[in-house]
């Protein structure tokens, strides 16, 4: 049998489902990532976008199914450990500490990585002290990456909404994990700073990450996705090439009236 190394594939679902109250959020869903590439998913409000991503991150757990990732079982794990294996994301509704610095907040997303000793912080050791210079310059890095450097020492609730949008990339992305979960990246943002999270998502892309991308800007998805797959009340409704899933019928169906397509 192939492993997730051998085969291209990072992650795969197979009858991933979860319901709340009875309504089923997501329902067997079967899906599967390659390695190095970006994977859209779109679909109307309330197809089940968020809850996958939950289900994967370990902030729900499935009814059943299985995700396997990297050749281990996801399932049944906590989100901290699932992050350890090299998952990150960001959060539809952002999720920033605002009353830290831009740069405290991408450090943030260094700590599942730090793995510091109680006894080296309480002794704060010349060890400690080494790796913590590594993580600022490393949040630092991500920080200029990002478009972000110059707001490194401002609290993260100086910053305008688009900012704020990329300070969650950054933080997402300072660890370099294995794969990235971006949940609705360019809500609320303007033509051009929705171009400058298209550069930046490519930008992950061609270093090596691997991307999931949920999000309504079919103009951003169309253009930095590699395999777009439609979710609909919970179920896989299609999935293919940008230009396959833009022609589908099944999925004009399930936007019609609610978005356009065409965007
Ligand atoms: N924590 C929750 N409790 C109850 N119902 C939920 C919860 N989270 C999501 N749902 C429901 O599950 C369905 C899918 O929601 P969601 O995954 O947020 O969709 P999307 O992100 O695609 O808009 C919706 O009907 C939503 O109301
Ligand atoms: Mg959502």
């Amino acid at each position: 049998m192939g492993t997730a190394s051998d085969n291209g594939i990072l992650l795969q679902t197979a009858d991933l489902t979860k319901h709340f109250g009875g309504l089923p959020a997501l329902h067997e869903v079967r899906f599967s990532v390659r390695k190095g590439e970006v994977t859209a998913i779109i679909g109307p409000n309330g197809a089940g976008k968020t809850t996958f991503i939950n289900c994967l991150t370990g902030v729900l757990t499935p009814d059943r199914g299985s995700m396997v990732f990297d050749g281990q079982e996801l399932s049944g794990l906590p989100p901290h450990r699932i992050a350890r294996l090299g998952i990150s994301r960001t959060f539809q509704n952002l999720r920033l500490f605002p009353g830290l610095t831009v740069l405290d907040n991408v450090l943030c997303g260094l700590s599942a990585k730090a793995g510091d000793s109680l006894i080296e912080a309480f002794f704060r050791t010349p060890a400690l002290r080494h790796r913590e210079r590594l993580l600022r310059l490393t949040a630092l890095e991500a920080l200029d990456t990002f478009g972000l450097a110059d707001y490194a020492s401002l609290p993260a609730e100086g910053l305008s909404y688009g900012d704020k949008k990329r300070l969650e990339l950054a933080r997402a992305f300072v660890s370099r994990p294995k794969l990235v979960l971006l949940d609705e990246p360019v809500a609320g943002l303007n033509p051009d700073e929705t171009e400058r999270v298209g550069t930046l998502i490519r930008q992950m892309r061609r270093s090596g990450a691997t991307l999931i991308l949920v999000e309504h800007d079919m103009g951003l998805v169309m253009s930095v996705s590699d395999h777009v797959v439609v979710l609909d009340g919970g179920r896989r409704i299609a999935e293919g090439s940008p230009d396959d899933v833009r022609r589908n019928p099944l999925v004009l169906e399930a936007y019609l009236g609610k978005i356009s397509l065409t965007a």
